[in-house]
């Protein structure tokens, strides 16, 4: 054997982790090769302590209750969408689409997740919820921010470019390059999609042994969501954000069917407050949902998990009986550029580990074959983008109702909440309330008005971002359901039950 293995050899027994060798008599030269290429490439001792941090974290949050450090976040950093009048709401909106005129707003997608509640093997993204018009996750919000270029170049007169950067990782990189150029970005200028990657990281046993997931291969994991702030770094796409002249990036979760990206109001909101950090927020629906809370821990921006939530704190109201704790956090947020700069600027970025308990492939140490078990058998670990608020000098929040803006694909059919039905059913509701609202009557195919759980309308985002621009084509009209709105015709087409109640899970158009 090389003396070059020998000495990963005594590396590895010096940090426990010689296991990694373990099949090391049964691989061919070349797999014996590309596994000690594999632990090369990974700084062990670094791993490590990433590892022991993570743990240490998790033990502490067990053990020392946030309650006395935990306060709400001041109500003048605080908007809603509710609470503003329909001027206030133009006029942010206004100032939202100037400074896309501008050029100086991006979105960003975090598209690295491997979705493994939702379980399909390709990338989210571009999942088919079922809709009438079969648009893929993708598609969907590709046409939002085409809508938003035209919004922008109408009001301004100046030609809009909104850059769509979108961070994919090891496993979604090419099937979500390949989907976008296959179908011409849906529309949007290839030179404004720019896809990067996120970083990895191993895996470990319970116990901090790091996984094998094939005899030669070391077992990884994209690095969370706030892998973000590296992967800025390491791709250059901070570089190209600054080339560009950009001041905000909207930062947005793939999963949330009715996300509006760069939404116009938000970034409005954000730039009238002089924030370098915003999060868009839904009010939680019940003291005890499984979402994070935006509020200050010791004084600075957190979002405190609900797991890391005492009863006392989850239920504690305000005298208008409102939850104290009430600003749920959607994987919504705004990044000014020289914040992500800083965050991004060095290789600490000073965001914390999590630890994400999961099933993970690894390889049967009788037959080396990769094998998934059916519960967590080892511990991924995870930055998330949200730690990156306690850095923010100034910061806002923005609230907005949730049936028209946060719907999220987690689970596979059948899963009892945020489900490919869930989602399709959110957005039909949130088009069926739009047409509603600018007077438009949906009927049966016998031309009675049909109740709005029963009525299938969809449009078009490229007709409509956020309802503007309805009123013209449905006021005082009977509208015959299923209803699909197109840019150019607006027709009604019969659809096939299974089109609108089956959805096809396991295809991608
Ligand atoms: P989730 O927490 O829902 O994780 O990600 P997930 O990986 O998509 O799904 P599960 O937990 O395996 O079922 C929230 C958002 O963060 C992105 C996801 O793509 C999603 O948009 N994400 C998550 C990344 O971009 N990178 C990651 O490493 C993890």
């Amino acid at each position: 054997m090389p003396s070059d293995y020998d000495a990963l050899k005594s590396k590895l027994e010096a940090h426990g982790q010689a296991h990694l060798l373990y099949f090391r008599d049964r691989l061919t030269d070349s797999e014996r090769n590309s596994l000690i290429a594999d632990i090369a490439e990974i700084n062990v001792e670094e791993s490590l302590e990433h590892f022991q941090q993570a743990m240490l974290a998790e033990s502490q949050n067990d053990t020392k209750p946030l309650d006395s450090s935990m306060e709400p976040v001041p109500q003048d950093i605080c908007g809603s969408a509710s609470e503003s009048s329909p001027e206030e709401l133009e006029s942010l909106e206004n100032r939202g689409l100037r400074l896309m005129a501008e050029g100086k707003v991006a979105t960003l997608l975090l598209a690295g997740g491997q979705g493994t509640r939702l379980g399909v093997v390709y990338p989210k993204g571009m999942y088919d919820i079922g809709l009438p018009s079969h648009k893929s996750l993708y598609q969907l919000q590709a046409e939002r921010i085409l809508r938003l270029q035209i919004l922008a170049e109408e009001l301004t007169g100046q030609k809009a470019t909104i850059p769509w950067y979108i961070m994919t990782s090891e496993h979604t990189r090419e099937p979500t390059i390949q989907f976008l150029s296959d179908r011409n970005y849906f529309g949007l200028d290839p030179m404004q999609v720019l896809v990067f990657e996120q970083g990895m990281m191993v895996c470990f046993s319970p116990e901090g042994k790091i996984l094998l997931e094939t005899p030669s291969r070391l077992a990884r994991a994209p690095d969370g969501n706030g892998g973000l702030f590296r992967a800025l770094r390491d791709s250059g796409i901070i570089d190209d954000m600054e080339k560009r002249g950009l001041v905000y990036v909207h930062v947005y979760g793939v999963d949330n069917v009715l996300v509006r990206p760069a939404d116009p109001i938000f970034v409005g909101y954000c730039d009238e407050k002089g924030a370098e950090c915003a999060a868009k927020v839904v009010h939680k629906a019940l003291p005890r949902e499984a979402v994070g809370v935006i509020c200050l821990v010791d004084g600075k921006y957190n979002v405190v998990e609900y797991s890391e939530l005492t009863t006392e704190k989850a239920e504690q109201r305000g005298p208008d009986g409102r939850l104290t704790y009430c600003l749920g956090s959607i994987c919504n947020h705004i990044f000014s550029v020289p914040f992500l700069k800083r965050i991004s600027g060095s290789k600490k970025d000073g965001l914390k580990y999590h630890i994400a308990r999961k099933s993970i492939p690894v390889a049967d140490p009788d037959t080396g074959e990769s094998k998934a078990p059916s519960k967590p058998n080892g511990i991924k670990i995870e930055k998330f983008v949200f730690d990156a608020f306690p850095l923010a000098k100034t910061f806002a929040c923005w609230e907005v109702r949730r049936e028209d803006e946060f719907s999220p694909l987690k689970n596979r059919p059948g899963e009892s909440a945020d489900t490919p039905k869930t989602a399709r059913q959110a957005l039909l509701s949130f088009h069926q309330r739009l047409i509603a609202a600018q007077g438009g009557i949906i009927v049966d195919e016998d031309g009675h008005p049909i109740s709005p759980e029963d009525a299938i309308v969809e449009i078009s985002p490229l007709v409509s971002y956020r309802g503007e621009g309805l009123t013209p084509l449905v006021e005082g009209q009977r509208l015959r359901s299923p209803l699909q709105l197109n840019p150019t015709v607006n027709h009604s087409k019969k659809l096939a039950d299974s089109d609108l109640f089956l959805p096809p899970e396991e295809t991608v158009h």
